[in-house]
């Protein structure tokens, strides 16, 4: 259905137009209680949303947007199986791969949950043979190195986990491959042992080139230092599809599988966790696991006025298409989240980076922002100046867990100090009245003061979202990226979209495959001029 239509989306353009919410620095000083008025609390995260740019009457209206647009039915046909992936029939079920009780998952009337605990249990023991030691190379020496060879989902989500939890991981060392670029593998390579060295081959279809041709090359220096006996002690799959495993030379004794219902970018949970559940052990990953289905319930049951997921979303649809934002920022505070923006990037464009709805109507309304960021404290030293003064309003999610294992102290005070001084500054910004008084305090002579005022004033009134981590442990991790995921979930509901297929990746990747025919001397099939013109000077050099 089309949002725009209900009379919920009709109020609230009026809303943004007629009864433009007062500026923030305005709204704090109206309201001292605004910051808790504002704010939620929820599997050991905090959301303070108070510098956003709304009201009650905001909140209220967001809130009738999600009831007209069935907010509550579509997230009941997700837990319950519904092929709600419309354009692949698929059911989307990343929330099963961490259900906690026994309740039966159906999926065409069969209970999923054997099947994930089965998987699981093989992936566990395998891990627990590695980590042991039991599990040797074809020297009979124990693994000391993983490498992950994947891409997107297959990557993505176990890499940015593993960052996240090191000061956790008492496993063998990880390394990921995903670049089709050699130099990712043969850097990666250049310091490992072959004979202590375990890949895991990571690909949901098992089809994709970057990750066969690293796979491929992997293989090869396998081989190379240990025979093609060795390939068995030293190559595991994580697939959904065993004839494509067997195909590539692994023995699918040595794959874990996953499921069609489970889509790349959700797939962290499954299988292609392996290399999470190497690093941190099978008590970290069901903590981790623990910490999403936690973030689960409470986004199936909470009232909306309190849900994390919901609120989150219906700031960013207020955000984006009521009062204009085209991107948002993502700002870890906490060095080990640095890959958190990559992979929330993959999670919410590859989802609702869309402009046909679920109905094939194409939409006339913005749909998934640009999603970017850095580390917060070096994104502070490089892009902020554009937040702070560019034209463009961006939004920002700061994100900060309080306590880490082997934190120093007096870091963690200016960590805490940094985010929060951030928001702050976007918030309240600084007048030219306060620039004036400062500068003269300084003893600044009038002349100079009246010519950097604009450069040095703030406009502030820039929106922003905090969340706070009481620590950065796998449980709390696993709340905060299921979090995300039923944000954009919210959102793409709201949207119309079908957050779960992602057909704009394919024209690419069809071309390319033409291209590298050429490459080798085909001459079909033919380009447009400038892709022709390209392709004579690559072949020149
Ligand atoms: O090209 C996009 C994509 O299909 C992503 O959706 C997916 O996560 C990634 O490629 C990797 O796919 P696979 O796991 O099948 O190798």
């Amino acid at each position: 259905m089309n949002p725009t239509r209900t009379s919920a989306w009709t109020r609230l353009a009026e809303h943004a137009t007629s009864h433009p919410p007062a500026a923030l620095r305005e709204l704090f000083a109206q309201d001292p209680q605004r910051a808790c008025h504002f704010r939620q609390e929820a599997c050991g995260i905090l959301l303070d949303y108070s510098k956003n740019r709304i009201s009650d009457t905001t909140l209220h209206l967001l809130f009738d947007l999600a009831d007209a647009c069935d907010l509550r039915s579509h997230t009941r046909a997700m837990f319950e199986g519904d092929a709600i992936n419309s354009t692949e029939h698929r059911a989307v079920l990343h929330t099963a791969l961490r259900t906690q009780g026994d309740v039966p998952v159906l999926v065409d009337g069969h209970d999923v949950l054997p099947a994930i605990r089965e998987v699981r249990a093989r992936t566990y023991a395998f891990a627990e043979r590695v980590r042991s030691g039991d599990w040797k190379g074809f020297s009979g020496e124990r693994i000391t190195d993983v490498v992950n060879i994947g891409i997107g989902g297959s990557d993505l989500g176990p890499l940015m986990v593993c960052e996240a939890l090191k000061p956790y991981a008492d496993g063998p060392r990880m390394d990921f491959v995903s670049n089709v670029d050699s130099l990712h593998l043969v850097q990666t390579l250049k310091d490992l042992d072959p004979a202590r060295t375990l890949f895991i081959v990571a690909s949901k279809t098992f089809t994709t080139v970057e990750t066969l041709t690293n796979a491929r090359s992997a293989r090869a220096w396998l081989v190379a230092a240990g025979g093609e006996t060795a390939v068995a002690r030293h190559f595991v799959a994580v697939s959904t599809n065993a004839a494509k495993v067997n195909d590539f030379g692994i023995d699918t004794a040595n794959m874990f599988g996953f499921w069609d219902w489970v889509g790349g970018r959700y797939s962290l949970w499954s299988s292609i966790g392996l290399s999470i559940v190497l690093a941190i052990g099978p008590a970290g990953f069901d903590e981790l696991l623990a910490g999403a289905a936690a973030m689960d319930q409470h986004f199936r049951t909470a009232p909306l006025a309190e849900n994390l997921p919901v609120i989150l979303a219906l700031l960013g649809i207020w955000n984006v298409n009521f009062l204009g934002s085209a991107s948002q920022v993502i700002a870890p505070y906490n060095q080990t989240l640095h890959r958190l923006p990559a992979f929330l990037q993959q999670l919410d464009m590859e989802s609702n980076g869309k402009r046909v709805r679920a109905d094939g109507e194409a939409v006339d309304y913005a749909t998934g922002p640009v999603i970017w960021g850095e580390p917060g404290t070096n994104g502070q030293h490089a892009f902020f100046q554009l937040l702070h003064q560019g034209t463009a309003v961006i939004p920002v999610d700061f994100i900060l867990a309080l306590r880490q294992p082997g934190q120093i102290e007096a870091h963690r005070t200016s960590q805490i100090a940094n985010c929060l001084a951030q928001s702050a500054a976007l918030m309240q910004g600084k007048t030219a009245e306060e620039v004036r008084a400062e500068m003269q305090a300084k003893g600044i002579a009038a002349e100079e003061i009246e010519a950097l005022i604009p450069h040095r004033t703030f406009p502030g009134n820039r929106p922003s979202n905090t969340l706070l981590l009481d620590e950065l442990s796998p449980r709390s991790l696993g709340a905060l990226l299921a979090l995300y995921e039923h944000k954009v979930f919210v959102q793409g509901s709201i949207w119309g979209l079908n957050s779960f297929d992602q057909w704009g990746v394919e024209l690419g990747k069809q071309l390319a495959t033409g291209i590298e025919q050429r490459l080798a001397g085909a001459s079909e099939p033919a380009y447009d001029a400038s892709t022709e013109a390209l392709l004579a000077y690559t072949r020149s050099k």
